[in-house]
């Protein structure tokens, strides 16, 4: 496997093979989300490239880019057997320019839900993964439901851009008692973890109760009765385009939560 640390020997590396390329950028901390994305890719494609970058940009001043967790090496290993072609892991440095030009996410969509709460955080995702798909030249990428308006976002910028590659979403992977994964998960503690089980069963009953109902304030309110967090920033009913909706509309509904357990934000959907 391939360790690679700049664009240039990115670039260097691309040119030296032929056939498709599955890209799964990433930020590192590495789970079995992350791996179902890495199969996915491995399945699909001559070659598989992870980018491992905590990027700064998509981080708010107070949000967690000091204690974002890194495991290098042990990333490293999980990509090796997990039959990855190269990693690319480069620094802020080799990333990014003093004055640079920037992409900004688009008015509405990138600033409603988690762009509401993280201003400014989707222009930093879409500027490092403008920068990814230039240096890697992926035929496919792939990206978890789980983050679900990214995913909206990314697909945009791949329309808006005219990128010739693939957007391939992969499903949210769950711990046997629901937890969607994520990085973050660490900062919980055990009875954080418990409570934070609260949200998944909030999605998960709302999807049941969809099945019966369209009626949105209904299925609202017995969401909120499951929750049992500290701080909810929201429940959004929106349709797969990310407009907001006022009755479910099966097979183009997603229901999404951010909430904090502790001190721990989590985010969460349910796709319907
Ligand atoms: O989803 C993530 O881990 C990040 O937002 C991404 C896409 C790797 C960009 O830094």
């Amino acid at each position: 496997m391939e360790i690679l640390k700049t664009p240039k020997e990115v670039r260097e590396y691309r040119s030296s093979i032929k056939g498709s390329v599955g890209f799964v950028p990433t930020m590192g901390a590495l789970h079995e989300g992350h791996l179902t994305l890495i199969k996915k890719a491995r399945e699909e494609n001559d070659y598989v490239i992870v980018s491992i970058f905590v990027n700064p940009t998509q981080f708010l001043p107070g949000e967690d880019l000091d204690k974002y967790p890194r495991r290098l090496q042990a990333d490293f290993e999980i990509c090796k057997r997990a039959g990855v072609d190269a990693v690319f892991t480069p620094n802020a440095e080799n990333m990014y320019n003093e004055d640079e030009i920037l992409i900004k996410a688009p008015k509405i969509k990138g600033y409603i839900l988690e762009g509401f709460f993280r201003p400014g955080h989707f222009d930093g995702v879409l500027q490092v993964v403008n920068k990814l798909f230039n240096i890697t030249k992926p035929t496919r990428a792939y990206f978890g439901k789980k983050d679900a308006q990214q995913l909206y976002l990314i697909n945009q910028m791949v329309k808006n851009f005219f990128f010739e590659l693939e957007i391939i979403p992969v499903d949210t992977v769950r711990e046997k008692d629901g937890l969607a994964l994520s990085s973050r998960n660490v900062y919980l503690s055990p009875d954080e973890r418990q409570r934070a089980l609260s949200i998944s069963k909030a999605l998960k009953k709302a999807a049941k109760l969809s099945a019966a109902t369209q009626n949105i304030e209904e299925i609202k309110k017995e969401m909120i009765r499951i929750l049992d967090v500290d701080k909810l920033q929201y429940i959004a009913f929106v349709d797969r385009d990310f407009n907001y909706i006022d009755k479910i509309i099966p097979d183009n509904t997603i229901i999404l939560i951010a909430a904090y357990v502790g001190k721990t934000r989590l985010i969460d959907n349910i796709w319907i």
